[in-house]
């Protein structure tokens, strides 16, 4: 009510300054008078994450690009969204508590938990357990406890716990290890009890690298797998858009042998060969001119590591098995029909 006084009208700011007290929220508007629409929402966002700062929270630069090809995680962001909204409360929905995000190196779960943040205009709190966890006895369950009252401050947020397992690796609750199941236990609780409206994202490798009761307390468990066809077109998009000024013009034929040649690679690998495709054109006097050549000599420069390592992979996707898919089936034009002779092997 308060915004619309002022003439605000847009959800993303409402979003933005849910959790700000009025006085606040007057200086804020002040502040940013020049500002509107989405760039006063993140300009509200980065305030939160600023009042927070060295209270035991990182603060992650802002992505390279957007994540492509995971429209299954991009549903979600829209559901929070609209959870977001008052109706929701009056419809006695509870804001849904997380996603944990599993699946290989380089598949772009960091980069899509970066992007989510942005794209919804919440401020981003990523917790780092280097930072959390002191050699002094009592303090890291005290570090872990300001944290979290401040993610409850700065709600609605969305607080990252990236590569999860690094921490929690270690940690058996079963077995008394003293600090760390303390901490991994008073996170259990609040998972359990907490009500202001803080979107947890977890990322890591592999499912069985946290306990079960943990993975509970989260609404989805999601698989970010190697990206399909048309996925890998889309990432090749986004990164050639970031060198090229735009997508090149390339005939559908020269798309479907790049798109093949780049099977089996990660997200990442993709970038990367981009980024280097991009660096010798530069230095071969033709800046910003990358071509499909470019590309497929990078792709002979570099062994996919699920091409050097396939046993890592299969056992990550079979400890995947059911976990829901990050990106839905291929319907592009991209797609790849199986080997006839494939099909038949499998009866189908
Ligand atoms: N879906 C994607 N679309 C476009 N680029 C991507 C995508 N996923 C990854 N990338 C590129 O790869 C880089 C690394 O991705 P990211 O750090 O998100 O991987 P990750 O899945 O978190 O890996 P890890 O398990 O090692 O932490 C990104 O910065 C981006 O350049
Ligand atoms: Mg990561």
């Amino acid at each position: 009510n308060f915004l619309k006084q002022k003439n605000v009208y847009c959800d993303a700011v409402y979003r933005a300054a849910l959790g700000l007290y009025i006085g606040e929220l007057n200086n804020v508007l002040q502040m940013y008078a020049s500002f509107q629409g989405e760039g006063l929402a993140s300009a509200i966002a980065d305030y939160k994450i600023r009042k927070l700062q060295g209270r035991g929270i990182t603060v992650v630069p802002q992505p390279d690009c957007h994540a492509a090809g995971l429209d299954v995680l991009d549903g979600i962001l829209a559901e929070i969204t609209d959870l977001l909204k008052p109706e929701a409360e009056i419809a006695g929905l509870q804001f849904p508590r997380g996603t944990i995000l599993i699946g290989p190196p380089g598949t772009g779960k960091s980069l899509f938990a970066k992007s989510a943040a942005s794209r919804l205009g919440l401020p981003l709190l990523c917790a780092d357990w280097a930072g959390l966890i002191s050699p002094v006895p009592g303090e890291s369950v005290a570090n872990l406890k300001a944290l979290l009252q401040s993610a409850e401050a700065s709600a609605p947020c969305l607080l990252f716990w990236d590569d999860y397992d690094k921490a929690f690796a270690s940690a058996d609750l079963s077995k008394d290890t003293g600090e760390e199941k303390k901490l991994a236990g008073m996170l259990l609780t609040w998972l359990q009890d907490r009500t202001p409206p803080v979107y947890t994202i977890v990322t890591l490798n592999r499912i069985n690298q946290i306990p079960p009761e943990l993975k509970r307390r989260f609404d989805r468990t999601i698989f970010v797998d190697l990206p399909h066809e048309g996925a890998r077109h889309d990432i090749f998009g986004i990164h050639l858009l970031k060198y090229c000024g735009a997508i090149p013009n390339w005939s559908d034929r020269d798309w479907k042998i790049l798109i093949s040649e780049y099977g089996e690679c990660t997200p990442d690998e993709i970038g990367k060969a981009v980024y280097l495709a991009a660096v010798r054109s530069y230095r071969q006097g033709r800046t910003r001119q990358i071509t499909i050549d470019d590309l497929l000599y990078q792709r002979k420069q570099f062994t996919p590591a699920n091409i050097a390592n396939p046993a890592q992979i299969q056992s990550i996707r079979n400890n995947s098995k059911f976990a829901l898919k990050a990106s839905s089936d291929d319907r592009s034009k991209w797609r790849v029909e199986p080997d006839p002779i494939f099909k038949t092997m499998l009866g189908r």
